[in-house]
């Protein structure tokens, strides 16, 4: 039998209420926060990533679907979407529109990695970026944004981990400051340690291996080295959070994984962390636009994942609201009566009312189990008697008392009863 490819789901129906509560509670702290929304392709030309994100990354060199349509272009599934929001924010000139351009995006996010819980193939995310302004307040805007999204929710535990990992002023110093300390342990760190030391260093501080302990123990800190501006920035962006009072907490070997982070880098962690656990991460972004050719645009922005944070609301046994389910379940013995149930289910919907009708030849009796599976109120019953009388035999599924009445009058009982007028 086929199944959905590796570390990808279908989400059945009965999921679909924590997707909707998700999605919504961040619709409407995005709104409530100015930001509009955005919505860009499923796929874009390679380099958009391949650039933005950065050659070294694991992203870009293990994790990328990228493939050559039949026209012969290069093209990748988006493994994130802050590139892509960038490109667009360029394409279309919104630089002339009053700055910063607030974008928020809900997306799907493919990432070819080894699945794990709370690690897929495919996700999706809420994308948030603030494009086109250098503040420091944006900063904290939209760290402030992340943890009112998520507090929204009722997630407790979770924690706010900050860093400043500088720009392109004071990074070289501390990389190579860096690399020197590391020099001393390098026959003791981890062989991908080894190889990050050369290609990407500052990724050596968030490696989980604990024979690389040590080495990050006795690390510098990007803190110690931050140029004035960039440590002024930084300082800036902690009077901001404490003024709402977003409890953060320092944390010195966050570095992130994309390499287009300047100055303020943040994730969310539940109450147990683990490697893979961050419900969400972001931070500034002042180098991407050059990277896509465009003009230096600074931005700031995170995204946050939402089938991890749905797991986070099922542990924590959070309460999700239920969608609208059926009201009317609409029985009909015979074809006759299938017309005229027809007809009628077709009345409730258009007056508000979710109505659905028997499909398949079954007996009454199969028929009202199959109204209690979807929750349903009232069954309308339809057989030969009702329809000689142009009557329905109204149950109440839940005291399986009936009554026959006029079809109008049992359109109106369920009116009634839904408005609280009965
Ligand atoms: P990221 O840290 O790669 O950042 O991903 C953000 C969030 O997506 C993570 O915190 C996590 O919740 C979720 N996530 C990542 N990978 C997976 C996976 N394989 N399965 C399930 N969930 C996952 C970015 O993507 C940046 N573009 C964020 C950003 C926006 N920075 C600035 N603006």
């Amino acid at each position: 039998m086929y199944q959905a490819p590796r570390g990808t789901q279908d989400i059945l129906p009965e999921e679909a209420r924590y997707w909707r509560f998700v999605e919504e509670q961040a619709r409407r702290w995005a709104l409530r926060f100015g930001y509009g929304e955005i919505r860009t392709p499923t796929f874009e030309e390679t380099s958009v990533f391949s650039r933005g994100v950065g050659a070294g990354t694991d992203i870009v060199e293990k994790e990328m679907y990228t493939f050559k349509d039949k026209g012969g272009d290069e093209l990748t599934l988006r493994p994130e979407a802050t590139a892509a929001v960038m490109r667009a924010y360029l394409e279309h000139g919104l630089h002339n529109r009053p700055q910063p351009a607030r974008l928020y995006s809900l997306a799907s996010i493919f990432r070819y990695d080894r699945p794990q819980a709370g690690r897929y193939r495919e996700f999706h995310q809420f994308n948030v970026e603030a494009i086109g302004e250098l503040d420091p307040l944006l900063d904290a805007e939209v760290v402030r944004l992340l943890w009112q999204f998520l507090a929204g929710l009722q997630l407790s535990g979770l924690s706010v981990q900050l860093n400043s990992i500088g720009c392109p002023q004071c990074r070289p110093g501390f990389l190579a400051e860096l690399v020197r300390a590391y020099e001393q342990h390098l026959a003791a760190v981890c062989p991908d340690c080894q190889r990050r030391i050369r290609v990407n260093p500052m990724r050596m501080l968030d490696c989980k291996n604990a024979q690389c302990q040590p080495a990050i123990e006795a690390a510098p800190r990007t803190m110690d080295s931050l140029c004035s501006e960039c440590a002024e920035h930084f300082q800036r962006v902690r009077t901001y959070l404490e003024a709402v009072e977003v409890p953060y907490q320092l944390n010195h070997r966050l570095v992130r994984g994309l390499d287009y982070y300047t100055k303020t880098v943040f994730e969310v962690w539940p109450a147990v962390a683990g490697s893979q656990a961050s419900l969400g991460g972001g931070g500034r972004y002042d180098g991407l636009a050059e990277q896509l050719e465009g003009k230096p645009t600074p931005a700031v922005g995170f995204a946050a994942g939402l089938e991890r944070i749905i797991l986070n609301l099922k542990s924590q046994n959070l309460p999700v609201p239920a969608l609208p389910g059926v009201e009317v379940f609409l029985a009909p013995l015979g074809e006759a009566a299938r017309v005229a149930a027809f007809r009628l289910a077709d009345d409730l919907r258009v007056r508000g009312v979710p109505s659905v009708t028997g499909a398949g030849e079954r007996s009454l009796r199969a028929q009202l189990r199959h109204a209690d599976t979807f929750g349903a109120r009232w069954a309308f019953i339809l057989g030969d008697a009702e329809l000689a009388t142009g009557e329905v035999t109204v149950r109440n599924l839940a005291t399986s008392e009936q009554v026959r009445e006029p079809r109008d009058r049992a359109v109106e009982r369920v009116l009634e009863a839904r408005e609280g007028r009965a």
